[in-house]
This record gives structure tokens, C-alpha cells and sequence, in this order.
């Protein structure tokens, strides 16, 4: 037998020295990174359209070394962006990112350790269901709830939607019909589409004054569908609106779905983790009587980007509806009783230790700074809004349910709408603050939305400071 022709390959594999250096420089620069978002810019998008084309680029035949990339990444990459990581960043639903998930991803993915199946990383495996059973116990969902963890709320609604479907609706979704509010969050109609139900088949129905859904209106729309011929099965509660933080009447909702034997489903994306606290859990009684429940680590855990979870009381039906094994993955290698394997659960195979990132924060800080910290968002919250009904000229749209205000400023002269976007333009263009606009019952608004971990009261009294001169500054022109 002749040998094998020995080729030239590329090590991938860096030494020990190299992989230190490597990491240490990497660390430095996320360290003097966060050091300075204080003084960052709040947003940096001018021109983006313009500047993105000079960074096409063709596949990479040749290495670059390791400091040019770093530099690169840091100079030219991350500051043309919204400065989601900013205290001053009260745009959309903020989050934060916190420093030690960041740390769990470079620890997951540097092992490498492959968490979708149970036997292949069985400590993992019980860890990311412990996540799962803390968050069950805060919400009130008994022992027989299990859950997933997702990239984020919109695969755990679609989730949800699966699971409801097949237990409810067998193969055939044609006449299935689905329950929101015309302030539901646009995941759970294309969660609804993509698990095929007709789209015709989605009722978004009006919402009361504060934007909390209307149950009149839902059993109406139950009744008429049933009188049709069509099978009602879904009804979806918000706990937090997107718009406007808004939290429907849960336990009135719960009490539909009984009576006409529908699944309840609560997207708690934004608002469910507020049940941690004393205050938000008065606000948000009742989360308990869903059958489903969507809760977003990588917003109210303040975790970066990437993680949502998905609950299901009746864990057993979640597994019903994602189970499918094949001959590769082997029997004998199911999980013993009370472990799980997350593919089981889940639409996804293969993947990271995603829990890790939520483990590893919970862990170390412990979850009483978690309580205190979505308490001390109410509690700013309420301060600002009060500070908004104490100022001329100021109208805010919803009172707040949880950490959304909603407001527009009346000019003495002009059109409400157009002076509002232009306020919010400038806002912007001062980089001092980043607010979100967005419709309430076709009227525009601006949002603040409080739910950085790094945002205090000092940010919050800037942030009325730059509103109010931004107003003022307009007006006067
Ligand atoms: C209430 C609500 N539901 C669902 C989602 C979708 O979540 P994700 O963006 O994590 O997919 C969001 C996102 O902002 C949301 O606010």
C-alpha cells in the first residue's frame, strides 16, 4: 500500500499563546467599548445606505491578521449602528446585553458543546431545563409545563401556534380561527401564516382607550365564526404591547378561551418577566391561566440579543408537536425520566448551549437583582409619565400598564402629526437620546421605552430634559 501524498494544510487550530492574545485583545476592546458608551453617540446612521456599499467584499482567499479585523470590527462596524447597548437607548423594546451572557457565549461556543440532544451533553441539557423550571415557577405554571428556549418571541409564538394547532386542529387548519388585538405584535400573524392558516382565517380585533384588547369584541367574533362553520382555537392576550406596553385583561381572556374550550396563548415577549416583581406581577395577574406563554430573556432578562423561550403547561403537548426521530438518533440514548432533550421540544437540531447565557447571569447575580431592577423600571416609568402630564403641551396617549410611554406634543401652530416626526427626527439627530414613533389607533406617537439595565433615573431625567428642549426648540424654531 503506498502512502498517502502529505499536503500542506493550514493549521486551525491556534497555539495556547496565540489563542490567550487572541481573547485578551478581544476583551480589551469590548471592556473600553462599554467603558465608553456613556459618552457614545445614541445612534450613528447617517449615510448608511451610502457607506454600506464600500464594504462589499469578495470571499477572503488569504488570511488578514487578527488586529486589522478587531480594528475593523470596532472602528467601522459596530458605531454605524442604533447604540442598542446605550442607557440612553429607549427605542423599540431595549434590553441592554448583559456583559456575563456574553461571556456564557464564548464559553458554549468555544467548547462547543452541543445542546439540542440529551445525551450528548447531559449536565448541559439540565441546566437549560432548569432555566426552563425557574421561569415556569415564576409565572405559576404547574410541574407538567415544559419549554424551549428560542432565538427570540417570534419562533417561540410560532412555536406556540404549532402546538396549539396540532392538539387542537389535527391536519386540517382550513377553518381553524385565531383571536388577537389589532395591538398584537406582527410575530404572532406570521407565526399564525407560516403554521398555515389561511390568513383570512386572523381576526385583530379593536382595542379599548388604553389599547388593552376588548373581550366583548372577542367573544362576538367567536360566536360569529362558530355560527359559520369555522373552528375557533386560538385566543392571544398580550402581556405587553409593543406599542404601548399595553396588558390585556388576562384573566378575562382566560376565561373565554374555557368557555369555548379555545388554547390561550399570552405573548409576554416584552412584559412577562415584570411578573418577578411585587408591582408588575399585580398588573400582569392571571398570566398563569395560559395555556402558552412567550417570555423574552434577551428583553426583560436584559440579556443581548439571541434568546427567547416558549412555555407550555401541558408540556406534553409541546412534545406532541415537535417529536419526530429518526434511525441516527439512537433510542438507547433517549433521556431518562424527568430530562429533557430540546430537539424533542423544539422545531431546531443542532445548536448551542444557548442556556447558558441565561443561566450564567441568574447564577452569578442571583434573581433578586432581576426583581429590582424591573421594579426600578416601573418606578421610572411612573415618574416620567407624571412628568409628562405635568408638562404644557405634552399628551400622552396610554397611562402605562408597564414601561412604555406614549406621548406627542400639541404645537401651537401646525399639524400635530408632521411636527411630532420632525420632534422625533431631532431627537435623534442629537444623538443625546433614541426614541421610537409608531401608530396608536392611526394617530402617530413617540415611545420611550424603559427596560435597559443600564438606564436610571439620571438617564431618564436627561431624556425628559432632551425631549422637552428638542419640543421647545422646534416650536420656536
Ligand atoms: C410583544 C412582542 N412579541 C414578540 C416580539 C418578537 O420578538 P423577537 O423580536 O425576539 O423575535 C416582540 C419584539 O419586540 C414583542 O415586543
Amino acid at each position: 500500500m503506498g502512502k498517502i501524498k502529505t499536503m500542506k494544510v493550514t493549521d486551525l487550530e491556534l497555539s495556547p499563546e496565540a489563542m490567550m492574545k487572541m481573547g485578551e485583545k478581544a476583551l480589551r476592546a469590548v471592556v473600553d467599548h462599554i467603558k465608553s458608551l456613556p459618552n457614545s453617540p445614541r445612534s450613528n446612521l447617517e449615510n448608511s445606505a451610502q457607506i454600506v456599499r464600500s464594504f462589499r467584499e469578495s470571499p477572503p482567499e488569504k488570511g488578514t491578521n487578527f488586529d486589522t479585523l478587531l480594528d475593523f470590527l470596532m472602528s467601522k462596524v459596530i458605531p454605524v449602528s442604533i447604540n442598542t447597548a446605550h442607557p440612553a437607548y429607549m427605542g423599540y423594546i431595549p434590553g441592554g446585553g448583559l456583559y456575563p451572557s456574553a461571556i456564557a457565549d464564548f464559553l458554549g461556543a468555544s467548547t462547543n458543546r452541543y445542546a439540542g440532544v440529551w445525551f450528548a451533553a447531559p449536565v448541559a441539557a439540565r441546566l437549560e431545563a432548569n432555566v426552563l423550571e425557574w421561569f415556569s415557577q415564576w409565572m405559576g405554571y404547574p410541574e407538567s409545563a415544559r419549554g424551549i428556549l428560542t432565538s427570540g418571541g417570534s419562533l417561540a409564538n410560532f412555536s406556540g401556534l404549532v402546538t396549539a394547532r396540532r392538539h387542537v386542529l389535527g391536519d386540517d387548519s382550513s377553518r381553524g380561527t385565531v383571536y388577537a388585538s389589532d395591538q398584537t405584535h406582527h410575530s404572532v400573524m406570521k407565526a399564525a401564516i407560516l403554521a398555515g392558516i389561511p390568513e383570512r382565517n386572523i381576526r385583530l380585533l379593536e382595542v379599548d382607550d388604553n389599547f388593552r384588547a376588548r373581550p366583548d369584541l372577542f367573544e362576538k367574533a367567536i360566536q360569529a365564526d362558530q355560527k359559520k362553520g369555522m373552528k375557533p382555537f386560538f385566543i392571544v392576550g398580550n402581556a405587553g404591547t409593543t406599542n404601548s406596553g399595553a396588558v390585556d385583561p388576562l384573566p378575562e381572556l382566560a376565561g373565554l378561551a374555557k368557555k369555548y374550550k379555545l388554547w390561550y396563548h399570552l405573548d409576554g415577549a416584552y412584559g412577562g418577566f415584570f411578573n418577578l416583581c411585587k408591582e408588575g406581577k399585580k398588573v400582569l395577574n392571571g398570566i398563569e391561566r395560559s395555556d402558552s406563554l412567550v417570555l423574552d430573556p434577551h428583553k426583560g432578562l436584559f440579556l443581548p440579543y439571541g434568546t427567547g423561550s416558549l412555555l407550555v403547561k401541558e408540556g406534553e403537548l409541546l412534545r406532541r408537536a415537535h417529536i419526530l426521530t429518526a434511525d441516527y438518533l439512537m433510542d438507547e440514548m433517549a433521556p431518562p425520566e424527568g430530562e429533557t432533550s430540546a430537539a424533542e421540544y423544539s422545531p431546531e437540531l443542532s445548536r448551542s448551549f444557548r442556556g447558558l447565557r441565561v443561566w450564567l447571569p441568574l447564577k452569578l447575580f442571583g434573581v433578586q437583582a432581576f426583581r429590582e431592577n424591573l421594579a426600578e423600571k416601573l418606578r421610572l416609568t411612573k415618574w416620567m409619565y407624571q412628568r409628562f402630564l405635568e408638562e404644557p403641551g405634552f399628551e400622552c396617549l396610554s397611562v402605562p400598564d408597564l414601561t412604555v410611554i406614549t406621548f406627542r406634543y400639541h404645537p401651537r401652530r401646525g399639524r400635530v402629526e408632521a411636527f411630532n416626526r420632525k420632534l422625533l427626527e431631532n431627537i435623534i439627530r442629537s444623538k443625546r437620546l433614541y426614541l421610537s414613533g409608531t401608530l396608536l389607533k392611526g394617530e402617530y406617537v413617540i415611545r420611550v421605552c424603559i427596560l435597559s439595565f443600564r438606564t436610571h433615573q439620571q438617564e431618564v431625567e436627561e431624556a425628559l430634559e432632551v425631549i422637552k428642549t428638542a419640543a421647545r426648540g422646534l416650536e420656536t424654531g
